[in-house]
């Protein structure tokens, strides 16, 4: 696969540390935007930099990590193009990569354990978009992000 982004505020620290190390055993290439210490930050901060990159086609996917995952899921899909799906169960990481083709997976590093996260991270990533049916919905979704935010 293509670059991933990802990130976290200090909340998702943790967790980040642990999928980066995972995303090494994988063997999938990464690009970690931050944050890097425990210091309390705000997460638009960090999540900006991934759905940026996202957005503008620089990187493929993200990740993107906060206490519970809302903030920064709420952030990303503010930008062109994204789909950030906040997911807490392999379930609906599988689903979100068939119907919704997401390409941003948001976790809450206070709401999944370690355990839990690894499993959704290596399912969103195996993952592919199912397309037809669900292609013409997406496409219902990037009509609805012309009209709201002009071309
Ligand atoms: C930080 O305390 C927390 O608000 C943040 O990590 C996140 O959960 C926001 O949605």
């Amino acid at each position: 696969m293509g670059r991933l982004a990802i990130a976290s505020d200090h909340a998702g620290r943790e967790l980040k540390e642990d999928l980066k190390a995972y995303l090494t055993e994988l063997g999938v290439e990464y690009v970690d935007m931050g944050v890097n210490s425990d210091a309390s930050v705000d997460y638009p901060d960090y999540g900006s930099p991934v759905a940026e990159k996202v957005s503008s086609g620089e990187a493929e996917k993200g990740v993107l990590i906060c206490g519970t995952g809302i903030g920064m899921s709420i952030l990303a899909n503010k930008y062109r193009g994204v789909r950030a799906a906040l997911v807490s169960d392999v379930f609906t990481a599988r689903l979100s990569r068939e119907h919704n083709d997401a390409n941003i997976l948001v976790i809450g590093g206070r709401v999944v354990g370690k355990g839990l996260a690894r499993e959704m991270l290596k399912i969103w990533l195996e993952t592919r978009f199912e397309g037809g049916r669900h292609q013409k919905r997406l496409d219902k979704i990037t009509e609805v992000e012309r009209k709201v935010n002009g071309r």
